[in-house]
């Protein structure tokens, strides 16, 4: 527990309540953080991870290439491989289905990847490498069921309109992922063209996007325009090499599912308090395994727990947001952390699982605050 009870530089007067925080209203609270420009890579800024829906202009962006043009009139998506009838799909036909709706959060795989510390490749990921969105589109199994299946297909491989070098000297290949026929088939397993009310931007995918909720978010291919069933599992570069867990045993697994994780997101690390008054801890929690089920917030660095109120239940895949009143005893340094069980039995742990590339990062993280 030694490792929670972090010595705080605190600074700044902080006031109660998270509406009245000053903190959220700072200048870069309104503008995606910058991680890369060439591919462009951005985090939500903090302020923004306070509210259930994250305004589009401050969702994360997780490119690995740049972000190619497409001109919806001359844009379709091929439907083939180990299929009876390869389909060809168009812009005005997708539109023209049924709408279907879907809030669901993203999360990069590699958010947070900066707790683990210097010697880590990959984008230096804080808190916001993660967002939720309203999605629109049409889900994809009527579309797999038309093509007809073969009886042998294991996988759906997924491709993007982008491509390039995945790694320098590397042959120059598209994004493809693939899921397992059954991800593929799940009914909520979505072809997006709308996002919070609006067609998507270039950005998150235009015209059209993969979202396929409770996975890490390069399950969710952009720019999609080629969907092949397999009859073998997909080896590739973001597949095989990428995206895997390694340590020193080697490469163990693909990254799939999101891991149970919570977040406190006020107050923010390293504010002071005045004495004397309740504070709304506050954050979300969310899985891949399952709905939340419960949250636990410790205010002396994990040596004792108490049960958060989960707030109004999330909608759809999307974070359950929580908080707890709590009046500090006293005057003195706190170290808040919160931890998540889902409906599936997963218990956030205190410490993440180490890993060369930085992924799957859910150990619960010190917030420390003063209270004066
Ligand atoms: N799809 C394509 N075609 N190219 C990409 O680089 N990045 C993936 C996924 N889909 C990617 C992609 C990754 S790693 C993530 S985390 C999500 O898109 C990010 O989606 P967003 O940028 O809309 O937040």
């Amino acid at each position: 527990m030694e490792a929670f009870l972090m010595s705080c530089t605190c600074s700044g007067a902080g006031l109660i309540t998270v509406a009245e925080d000053p903190a959220c209203t700072r200048p870069g609270d309104t503008e995606l953080i910058s991680i890369d420009t060439e591919p462009v890579v951005g985090e939500t800024p903090r302020a923004a991870l306070r509210s259930w829906l994250t305004p589009t202009p401050l969702f994360y962006v997780r490119n690995h290439y740049t972000v190619p043009t497409i001109d919806p009139q001359h844009w379709s998506l091929s439907i083939d491989g180990a299929v009876a009838n390869p389909l060809e799909i168009n812009y005005s036909e997708l539109l023209r289905l049924p709408k279907r709706t879907l809030p669901s959060l993203l999360e990069c795989a590699g958010n947070n990847r900066s707790d683990l510390g210097l010697g880590i490749p990959g984008n230096p990921f804080e808190d916001g490498a993660l967002s939720n969105g309203i999605w629109a589109g049409a889900p994809l199994k009527p579309f797999l069921q038309q093509a007809g299946i073969s009886p042998d297909a294991v996988e759906v491989l997924f491709e993007g309109a982008d491509s390039g070098e995945p790694a320098p000297g590397r042959d120059v290949v598209p994004y493809q992922r693939s899921l397992p026929l059954q991800v593929a088939l799940h009914p909520d397993t979505m072809l997006i063209y709308e996002m919070n009310g609006e067609i998507l931007t270039p950005s998150h995918g235009f015209p059209v996007r993969l979202i396929v909720p409770r996975w890490y978010g390069m399950a969710s291919v952009k720019w999609l325009t080629r969907i092949r069933v397999l009859e073998k599992p997909f080896v590739g570069f973001f597949q095989t090499e990428r995206y895997v867990m390694e340590d020193q045993a080697g490469i163990d697994q693909q990254i799939s599912r999101i891991e149970v994780k919570s977040f406190v997101n006020w107050p923010e690390h390293g504010t002071s308090l005045p004495a004397g008054n309740p504070i709304a801890i506050s954050g979300m929690a969310w899985s891949g395994a399952g709905p939340v089920r419960r949250v636990d917030v410790s205010i002396d660095g994990g040596d004792t727990w108490q049960d958060a109120h989960l707030d109004e239940s999330a909608l759809g895949y999307s974070w359950q947001q929580w908080h707890l009143d709590w009046t500090p005893p006293s005057a003195g340094h706190y170290t808040i952390l919160a931890r998540a069980a889902d409906d599936s039995g997963n218990i956030q742990p205190l410490v993440t699982r180490w890993n060369k590339l930085g992924y799957c990062v859910n150990g619960c993280k010190p917030v420390c605050i003063t209270v004066t």
